[in-house]
């Protein structure tokens, strides 16, 4: 299949159109809805395809028109004959700015937001969009239109199509009297065929309300002097894009929050309270949120460079929050109304090739559902159909073919997940943080464990503790469902690298409380390790299991959440059980968002007994938390009296074979570049960004640091080579 320009289109790469050969058992987006668009004057054949022979480029529009149905974009192709305003850029009519996302060798999606300035009485705006090979726009490519309106809080999502693949394009939009957007730029995937390297950025948790996104200013800042075919792909997000929970800069003394700065950037017009917490109850809650966040000038910067490929973490809906489930104080709340009102603004807000139900619209059709007080079914999910409407009323997960080297593979790891075990149990106090792992583990695994026969009772501390996860469901944060399309996602892709775009990451953080010195005070009262953050062992046996059974290698997990940053290798367990390495996996540190290096105090006191683990210093110079998750206690309690070189001498090797770098207190992103024979990922550390950087380089840095890792054969375990390149590191290796 040729377009006009005579490039060939591979619409089997798009994800949302139904190719036999791409079609896997329990594809999200094995079935694509098709409907019909608001009237397109520009929607007509290229003149080039006129004079085909063979309608060919029919065809073509006729397979775009349903890949963007499947997403609710308007389809944007061809040039169109109709007239376009003259442009002249007026940034204050789209206080959003432009962005674009989920790239594709022919297509990619592009978004603004251009709401009624005031006193403007019109109940609807026709956008023009323009895509061009060059910032001038004398050639431009791409033409659609679509109308803007209050139902989709005046955004609009294209989708332009008939490109060609692993190139540069600039966009704009206009309205009907001429007033544009800024311009943006995006790129295009590489085709299946093109063994190139590729190069992309992770991010997570930009919490806007306390801190600043000097990190997107070092990347842009980077990029644009990187040459043209070094350049970055594509921004994958991994979450928390906006923090729906907040403080009130007026409410809290000093106008701050946990030391920092709060921002005044939004009340909620309805909203909801716990504590001192604002929340968002209503679609125009949420949609407030994205409206103020997407002010911020670097990260408007940011979307206009690059597509996004966004998932969701945990408050893009809620903080503690699952399903259409919210807790607070330790109690759910039923709140499928709000899941359905989060779904509804992330899908306006993010130019994503994700699926909804609802055909014949291009705007997100909420489904009508109450709040339903939850009872769960026998795997932990919801019963009834509100609770399944509101997590049904957006479909993330989804999987990009990039290039031959790669294949993005993102799940959903909050829509499906089910209520955290309850270790209470076997978390002794005096420990902040710590669970005993032997035990916890056992509760985790539900009525599954031991072979489905589960110990009623658990020894713990000398004694004898009820296993509170006797009779429930084993712990997913996949579901059945997602579980196995992962499954198949992973063991059907050819790409020599799977990288599985997961919100939390997998890497467990333990150590050995059992060597803590007698004069210290406490005694460790577990018989193994302690677990600080961990779990989902079946869940993840289940999964490498698969893929070791079908010899799948290239696995490289990158995630967010932790607000810090790990590289190391991902495994369903760790000795003195089976470990058993099936892939890496690397972990970026916030945006912004605060870790748990700067909220160390609010866990150990400076007097208590177990502070060496967590700092060293009078001033919590050093970040003893790192070693004791790296190395071990010994080596961590080391650093209050010798070099961090000679503390690790003290490395136990039991803690942690997995880990290979730990920093709880850097914020910055990850750069991955992925070739046919190795993949590699950067860490960007900057300093905690209090405040936005007045230098084009967004401030300093404080460390770069890289981790490679060859192709392993099947059989093999992972290796990572670590290689400081910048700044200092030391109590992080
Ligand atoms: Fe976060």
């Amino acid at each position: 299949m040729l377009d006009s320009s005579g490039a060939e289109l591979s619409l089997c790469d798009v994800p949302g159109v139904d190719c036999d050969k791409e079609k896997l058992p329990g594809d999200p987006l094995g079935n694509p809805r098709v409907f019909s668009f608001i009237a397109q004057p520009c929607d007509e054949p290229l003149p080039a395809a006129r004079r085909s022979a063979h309608h060919a480029p029919m065809l073509t529009r006729r397979k775009f028109a349903e890949a963007a149905a499947a997403a609710g974009a308007v389809l944007a192709f061809g040039k169109g004959s109709a007239a376009v305003p003259a442009w002249r850029e007026r940034r204050d009519l789209y206080p959003q700015g432009v962005a674009s996302g989920d790239p594709a060798p022919d297509s990619v999606f592009l978004w603004t937001r251009r709401p009624p300035a005031s006193g403007d009485p019109r109940s609807a705006y026709l956008l023009t969009v323009e895509v061009s090979k060059n910032k001038e726009f004398r050639d431009v490519v791409v033409r659609g239109k679509a109308e803007v309106v209050a139902d989709t809080d005046w955004t609009c999502r294209f989708m332009a199509a008939g490109l060609k693949p692993a190139t540069e394009y600039w966009y704009r939009f206009t309205d009907e009297d001429g007033n544009g957007s800024r311009i943006g730029r995006t790129l295009t995937a590489p085709k299946e065929s093109d063994s190139r390297a590729v190069r992309f950025t992770f991010v997570s948790c930009q919490d806007m309300t306390i801190g600043a996104a000097n990190a997107y200013r070092r990347m842009i800042y980077e990029d644009e002097r990187r040459p043209h075919n070094e350049q970055l792909g594509f921004v994958l997000h991994l979450g928390d894009f906006i923090y729906e929970v907040l403080n009130y800069a007026d409410e809290m003394p000093e106008g701050k929050y946990r030391g920092r700065r709060l921002r005044p950037l939004f009340k909620y017009p309805d909203g909801d309270k716990f504590r001192d917490y604002h929340l968002p109850a209503t679609l125009a809650d949420y949609r407030t949120v994205y409206r103020a966040y997407l002010t911020d000038p670097d990260l408007q910067d940011a979307r206009a460079r690059w597509p996004f490929v966004p998932v969701w973490d945990n408050h893009e809906f809620s903080w503690q929050g699952y399903q259409g489930i919210q807790v607070f104080g330790g109690e759910p709340r039923a709140a499928q109304t709000r899941k359905v009102a989060a779904n509804q603004a992330w899908w306006e807000y993010q130019p994503a090739r994700v699926k909804r139900p609802g055909a014949n619209r291009d705007r997100f059709l909420a489904p009508a559902v109450k709040d339903t007080p939850i009872e769960y079914d026998e795997n932990g999910f919801g019963r009834g159909a509100d609770n399944l409407a509101a997590v049904e009323s957006l479909t993330i997960y989804r999987a990009f073919r990039y290039g031959h080297n790669a294949e993005l593979i993102l799940t959903d790891n909050r829509s499906y997940k089910i209520a955290d075990a309850d270790t209470s149990a076997v978390s002794p106090a005096g420990f902040p943080m710590f669970v005993d792992e032997d035990t916890a583990r056992i509760i985790d695994d539900g009525r599954t464990a031991s072979g489905g026969k589960p110990p009623a009772t658990l020894k713990f501390a000398g004694q004898d503790v009820p296993n509170a996860g006797v009779d429930q469901p084993m712990q997913t944060y996949l579901g059945p469902k997602q579980r196995a399309w992962l499954i198949d996602r992973l063991s059907a892709s050819q790409a020599p690298w799977k990288v599985w775009g997961h919100s939390f990451g997998t890497l467990a953080w333990r150590t050995d409380l059992a060597n803590l010195p007698e004069e210290l005070g406490p005694k460790w009262p577990g018989a193994g390790f302690a677990l600080a953050s961990g779990g989902y062992y079946s869940e993840h046996a289940q999964i490498y299991d698969a893929l070791r059974k079908k010899g799948v290698t290239g696995l490289a997990v990158v995630a967010g959440d932790k607000h810090s940053f790990w590289a190391g290798l991902t495994s369903a367990d760790l000795p003195p059980r089976v470990y058993d390495p099936v892939g890496v996996e690397f972990v970026t540190g916030s945006i912004s968002a605060q870790g748990l290096v700067e909220l160390g105090d609010r866990i150990v006191k400076p007097d208590h007994a177990l502070r060496a683990l967590y700092y060293t210093g009078e001033h919590r110079e050093i970040p003893a938390i790192n070693y004791t998750l790296l190395h071990g206690v010994r080596a961590a309690l080391a650093l209050s009296r010798t070099s961090a070189a000679e503390a690790r001498k003290l490395h136990n090797p039991a803690v942690a074979p997995h880990l290979k770098f730990v920093d709880l207190g850097g914020h910055g992103y990850g750069l991955v570049t992925v070739t046919d024979d190795w993949l590699e990922t950067e860490f960007v550390c900057i300093p905690v960004p209090f405040e936005r950087s007045e230098s084009s380089d967004g401030g300093p840095l404080r460390y770069r640091v890289r981790h490679r890792v060859n192709r392993w054969k099947a059989g093999e375990h992972p290796k990572l080579a670590q290689t400081v390149v910048e700044g200092n590191a030391d109590f992080s290796i």
